[in-house]
């Protein structure tokens, strides 16, 4: 579909089937899945299933739904991420709302919540002699982590933090929205706001992009805060590694995603803070991505 009669729908001087609305995905050459882009675009702005545009490809648009699509696949064809536009990004199978002030939550994250649930099964609560397993995530963002955990543990006693007020609003609504286990939100920087001894559990994929890497280029939608951090990207690691070896329990974990290429120097962090019992853990692309250890006290 030219790009005049696209401007000439978006004036609503001309009505539009779904099938040719489908058209303009060769439009949106930067984006991996032009296709599924369009259909998730049209499918919010009709209100419906992508399962009924397939079944459907000869409905027409009406001014408004067209004026609404337009306005959307614009929007994607300037490059602005699709969760951002769509407003949700879907993550253990919840729902997530996200805008920008939130970074969008990734698959490879959900491993964070399966090395944790295979740590921690359902009935670990006989095991902790203190009552509930108390866990901080750091750095929660849109909350995926706390709210996944949250959601799977009932046991679990989740405080979630952010140095960002916009994304612990946008976190909290998402708490109240998708899981009965509520989890408290703080606004700190990393683990400042907490007395010692005080956690079975601290997990966070906090920012680790290299400040001149050439990636961003392509993140640039989503808040520099919540990706990029100092000493080639491993600043905010030996700042919440180096308070958190005191504000675990006895016997307590930490567990943290990192860059495919820093699993050794985040290690090596975790050795030089005491921390022992190291795992390290790949994502489904093989990539490493996670590393998890055990508090100087544990035995
Ligand atoms: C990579 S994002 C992770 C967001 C979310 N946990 C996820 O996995 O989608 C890192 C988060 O850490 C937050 N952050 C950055 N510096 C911080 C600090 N000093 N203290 C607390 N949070 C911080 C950012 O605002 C951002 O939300």
């Amino acid at each position: 579909m030219s790009e005049s009669v696209i401007q000439k729908q978006s004036n609503n001087e001309k009505y539009i089937s779904v099938k040719e609305a489908l058209k303009t995905q060769t439009q949106l050459t930067q984006s991996d899945s032009p296709l599924l882009d369009c259909h998730l675009l049209l499918g919010q702005a009709l209100g419906k299933p992508r399962s009924w545009l397939l079944a459907h490809d000869d409905y027409i648009l009406s001014t408004s739904e067209s004026a609404s699509y337009f306005s959307a696949f614009q929007q994607r064809k300037e490059g602005i991420p699709i969760a951002y536009i769509l407003g949700e990004q879907e993550f253990w199978s919840l729902r997530f709302t996200v805008n920008q002030s939130t970074l969008i939550p990734r698959a490879e994250t959900e491993l964070l919540i399966e090395a944790i649930l295979d740590r921690f099964p359902p009935d670990t609560k006989k095991d902790h002699s203190k009552g509930r397993v108390q866990v901080i995530d750091l750095g929660t963002g849109a909350g995926p982590i706390a709210i996944s955990l949250a959601s799977e543990r009932k046991h679990f006693k989740i405080v979630a933090t952010d140095r960002s007020f916009d994304t612990l609003c946008t976190a909290q609504r998402n708490s109240q929205q998708v899981s009965s286990n509520k989890v408290v939100f703080v606004q700190c920087d990393w683990l400042t706001a907490f007395e010692d001894g005080q956690f079975d559990l601290i997990v966070s994929n906090p920012p680790y992009v290299e400040a001149d890497d050439k990636h961003l280029e392509s993140l640039k939608h989503e808040p520099y805060n919540a990706l990029v951090a100092d000493e080639k990207g491993l600043g905010d690691f030996r700042k919440i590694i180096s308070s958190a070896e005191q504000k675990l329990r006895k016997g307590g974990m930490i567990i943290l995603e990192h860059g495919y290429d820093q699993q050794s120097a985040v290690e090596g962090i975790l050795v030089e803070y005491g921390f022992s019992g190291i795992e390290k853990l790949k994502d489904l692309n093989g990539q490493d991505r996670v590393i998890l250890a055990y508090g100087p006290d544990a035995k």
